[in-house]
């Protein structure tokens, strides 16, 4: 049985905004599915001064849910700072999106811990305090 998804999950994973990766990257971090196998890899390029996330980009190995995801969250979390960035759930992704299927919302589980990572990475660089990342399901 074919999935119901939304026009802006089709959008979303046709044409994915920010794919790639920043080289020398001011945070990084992946997240991984055990269960699908499926990987996420995010790439920060942040202004010190202000901890406003400049660039972002992502590359991810994964089924469509997981690249509409990360193509919404990356756009998301551009031009927030750090502290902003941090409080964006999965949840938000997926609503942004007009929704996920339920079986699918643990995709969008991979782009908030991927960016939580990331930006840990940020933090631990800039001697600001490491957020203990959360697992959850969907
Ligand atoms: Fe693995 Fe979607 S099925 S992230």
């Amino acid at each position: 049985m074919a999935l119901d998804y939304s026009q802006k999950v089709m959008d979303h994973f046709i044409n994915p905004r920010n794919v790639g990766e920043i080289e020398n990257a001011d945070g990084i971090g992946e997240a991984g599915n055990p269960k699908c196998g499926d990987i996420m890899k995010i790439y920060l390029k942040v202004n010190p001064e202000t901890n406003i996330i400049e660039d972002v980009k992502f590359k991810t190995f994964g089924c469509a849910s997981a690249i509409a995801s990360s193509s919404m969250a990356t756009e998301m979390i551009k031009g927030r700072t750090v502290e902003e960035a941090w409080n964006l759930t999965n949840r938000a992704v997926a609503e942004a999106l007009d929704g996920l299927p339920p079986i699918k919302m643990h995709c969008s589980v991979l782009a908030e811990e991927a960016i939580h990572e990331a930006l840990n990475d940020y933090r631990a660089k800039h001697g600001m305090d490491v957020i203990p990342v959360e697992h959850h399901e969907d």
